[in-house]
């Protein structure tokens, strides 16, 4: 097989692991053909040719664009997917071709109508056109007359995070913290080791513990002990997670750095770079003009119904074991988000054996 098609089947084969679903296949990988939805699930009428891998992306970004939960299409939230009978689910159907049918004919193909376009969160899209006032259009600030270089940025960043001589008294990290979810109750304890762009990441949800391994090439995910399948995406967002954390080295995590312009976002100024990957994905940084802070990270996959985006947002910058950490991480995707919040770090305790044991 070319290098050319393996990326191309690499890219595809994305999506996210929904709890609420058992996934029966086994992984994709780059030499096998994609199993596609139709040979993997048990009641696909018109998804049938896409990955497999896309079904729960999909799913929730159907979910998300609706603003409904899986109940809406299906006769439960967490089983029994495959059943008819909810007509909600055949009306998505066909909403699912007609998408696929308006882009083909109107926008060559190009994915450029989803779901969201016209329902904007809600059951059914509003066909009427507001009577209010519209609301201003957000403006851009006034673009700088000379452009900042990434490296400026980047040295501005580093010094944000406590220069480079405290970050290079830091060789790892364990850190308590909290995964607070978006009902702003519901706590679960989390730790995390970091050691040179490795990551193991402990979830206690009662009595179950999700464990995340990323050892420097591969990334894993246990249930107790049970290995749970983990998409190419979810492993490329732990990976990248775990090299960002507090490190302004980004040069060696991408292939291609480029500033873009100047944005405004929640009133601040900030610096948009774009960071494409060595195998030519894009995804967006964000840097707090005023503080060099990195804020924001964004990245997309393709699936057969538009972009699925994955947004991490690092806020509340303290000194925390000599360095400055965002105290609050938050992490947002169609349908799904929580913020992990610090409350220890530890530096230089973590030995290697964290990143290769799953115990
Ligand atoms: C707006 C309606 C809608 C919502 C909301 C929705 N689904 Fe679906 N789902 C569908 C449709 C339609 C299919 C069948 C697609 C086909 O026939 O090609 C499907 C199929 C599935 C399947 C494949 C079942 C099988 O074996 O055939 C799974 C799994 C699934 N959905 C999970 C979910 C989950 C989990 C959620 C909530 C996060 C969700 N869905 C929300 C409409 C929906
Ligand atoms: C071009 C605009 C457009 C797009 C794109 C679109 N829809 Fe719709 N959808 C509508 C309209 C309009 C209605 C309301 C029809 C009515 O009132 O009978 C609707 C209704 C629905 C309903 C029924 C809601 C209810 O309460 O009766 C579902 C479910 C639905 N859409 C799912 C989807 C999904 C899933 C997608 C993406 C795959 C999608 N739609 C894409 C315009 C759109």
């Amino acid at each position: 097989m070319t290098r050319v098609t393996k990326i191309k089947i690499v890219v595809v084969a994305v999506g996210i692991m929904l709890s609420a679903i058992v996934f029966t296949g086994g992984r994709s990988s780059a030499q096998t053909q994609v199993e596609t939805a139709g040979q993997k699930f048990k009641n696909i009428k018109v998804l049938n040719d896409m990955p497999a891998d896309q079904m729960g992306q999909v799913m929730n970004i159907m979910s998300a664009s609706l603003g409904v939960d899986c109940k809406m299409c299906h006769v439960s939230n967490d089983k029994d997917f495959e059943k008819d009978g909810i007509d909600h689910k055949d009306i998505a159907r066909k909403m699912i071709k007609m998408t696929w049918e308006i882009n083909k004919t109107f926008f060559e193909g190009k994915p450029e109508v989803s779901c969201n376009t016209c329902h904007v969160g809600h059951e059914r899209p509003v066909a009427l056109p507001s009577l209010l006032p519209p609301a201003p259009p957000v403006e851009r600030p006034k673009q700088p007359a000379v452009k900042p270089t990434v490296d400026e940025i980047l040295a501005k960043y580093e010094t944000a995070l406590g220069g480079k001589d405290a970050l290079a008294r830091v060789k790892s990290r364990y850190i308590k913290a909290n995964r607070v979810e978006p009902d702003g109750k519901t706590v679960e304890p989390e730790e995390i080791w970091l050691k040179g762009g490795k990551y193991r990441s402990e979830t206690k949800y009662g009595d179950y513990l999700v464990t995340e391994l990323f050892d420097g090439k591969d990334a894993r995910k246990l249930g107790n002990t049970e290995a749970i399948e983990l998409k190419a995406f979810e492993a490329e967002q732990m990976k990248r997670d775990a090299q960002l954390f507090a490190n302004p080295d980004i040069r060696s995590i991408y292939a291609k750095l480029d500033f873009r312009f100047l944005n405004r976002i929640d009133g601040r100024e900030v610096y948009m770079v774009t960071a494409t990957t060595a195998d030519n994905r894009r995804e967006q940084l964000v840097f707090d003009v005023l503080t060099g802070q990195l804020v924001r990270r964004v990245a997309s996959a393709m699936t057969v119904i538009g972009q699925f985006q994955y947004q991490v947002d690092y806020s509340d910058y303290k000194d925390l074991g000599g360095v400055k950490l965002p105290a609050s991480t938050r992490f947002a995707m169609p349908g799904i988000t929580w913020t992990r919040k610090i409350v220890e770090v530890k530096n230089n305790t973590v030995d290697d054996a964290k990143f290769t044991s799953p115990k």
